[in-house]
């Protein structure tokens, strides 16, 4: 029994959880994705693993992702930045949703199933009835050789290396990286984007691993803010554009991993119901980083202050606006929009990781959740 606690030790490479060692990976394991597949000077992207279906994805009517928990959340992105870049519809399924209805699909389709350990039950099942049907089916997996990337098409593997913390954290940035990358390789196939356009894209993603280095560096200011939180019951997390997907990524590692009950939603959203909920014991996480929404996430920092909500905001590093009205306020670096994701979601993973510890929480083997869900 020493032995294996010394070896785990080992294993967590001085860190006292894989979650926190996993989160401090990120700048290293989005290198080791994008490695071999961009060349910035040459604005390309070249995925090996998808290349026999290059004619394929210029005669797409639709992409459709199928996914499971923070999977789907990648998914979500995936959406944003296959919509903006390649201009190809993209839906977002949950896969146990998505395998029990009688969905149209056609040859014509191009299924993207995201999974980390690639074994997960629905996922594989929503892949299979969709191939029947005569789809495509690409694999964005991390488990090297596991059974969707098996029965997949083709893919793009995430390259994380092995996740041991049940909370997904490098295999979210991963594949969030991955399906970037899936973006602007459909926009360059399918002439969407200039090579200036994309030189200049490739060139601020490649620093991108340099950039949540950096953003990791607010690690001790995000424990001193769990710190004030840690006894919550409740806490929203909101975001607009792909800060949407960011904040329900948020909220499901603050539940996952805390138990605190956490919501992400649409910041325009609010008015609609959470709104309700805001009082001074309520925190209210917001993507508030400079970009398209900004002007309009300001607007609803000030409705949340205004009914006296306490506000921990992930803004743009130099930001002033936000400062003035938010609790606290995490930096991120700058960075283009389409990248905004890969960075908003460090500091978020640092906070629900904080939180959970200072609650007592067993954060790498949370109760009830298990790491690959093999059954339905
Ligand atoms: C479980 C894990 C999650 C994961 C989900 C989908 O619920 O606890 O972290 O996001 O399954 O798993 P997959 O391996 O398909 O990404």
């Amino acid at each position: 029994h020493e032995l294996e606690l010394k070896l785990e030790m080992l294993e967590k490479g001085g860190y006292d959880h894989f979650m926190l060692k996993e989160i401090y990976e990120q700048p290293r394991s989005v290198k080791d994705c994008l490695r071999g597949r961009i060349y910035p000077e040459q604005g390309l992207v070249q995925l090996g693993g998808i290349k026999e279906y290059t004619e394929k994805l210029k005669n797409l009517d639709r992409i459709i992702i199928v996914a499971c928990g923070t999977s789907w959340h990648a998914g979500l992105v995936g959406e944003y930045l296959i919509e903006e870049y390649a201009r190809i519809p993209v839906e977002v399924e949950y896969a146990s949703e998505f395998r029990y209805r009688n969905p149209i699909i056609s040859e014509k389709d191009l299924v993207i199933a995201i999974s980390q350990s690639g074994e997960t039950a629905d996922t594989m099942a929503a892949i299979e009835m969709a191939k029947e049907k005569g789809a495509t089916i690409f694999g964005v997996c991390n488990v090297v050789g596991a059974s969707i990337p098996r029965t997949s098409h083709a893919g793009v593997y995430t390259h994380a290396g092995p996740e041991i913390g049940v909370a997904s954290t490098k295999a979210f940035t991963a594949q969030v990286t991955v399906l970037t990358l899936i973006a602007l390789y459909m926009a360059q196939q399918r002439g969407k984007i200039s090579t200036s356009a994309m030189t200049s894209l490739l060139t601020e993603l490649d620093h991108i691993p340099e950039k949540i280095q950096e953003a990791l560096s607010s690690d001790s200011y995000i424990k001193e803010i769990a710190a004030k939180f840690k006894d919550s019951r409740n806490c929203l997390f909101l975001g607009r554009g792909s800060g949407f997907p960011v904040a329900l990524e948020g909220a499901l590692k603050l539940k996952e991993i805390s138990y605190i009950h956490a919501e992400g939603y649409p910041a325009a959203e609010m008015k609609h119901g959470p709104i309700a909920l805001i009082d001074e014991e309520m925190p209210v996480v917001f993507i508030a980083t400079r970009n398209s929404s900004y002007e309009k996430v300001i607007s609803n920092i000030q409705e949340v202050k205004a009914r006296k909500g306490k506000v921990i905001a992930i803004v743009t590093e130099g930001d002033t606006e936000v400062r003035q009205m938010a609790d606290y306020c995490i930096e991120i670096p700058a960075s283009d929009e389409a990248f905004l994701p890969l960075l908003a979601t460090i500091p978020l993973q640092l906070l629900s990781y904080h939180i959970a510890v200072m609650r007592g929480c067993n954060v790498d083997q949370p109760r009830n959740l298990a790491k690959s869900v093999t059954v339905e």
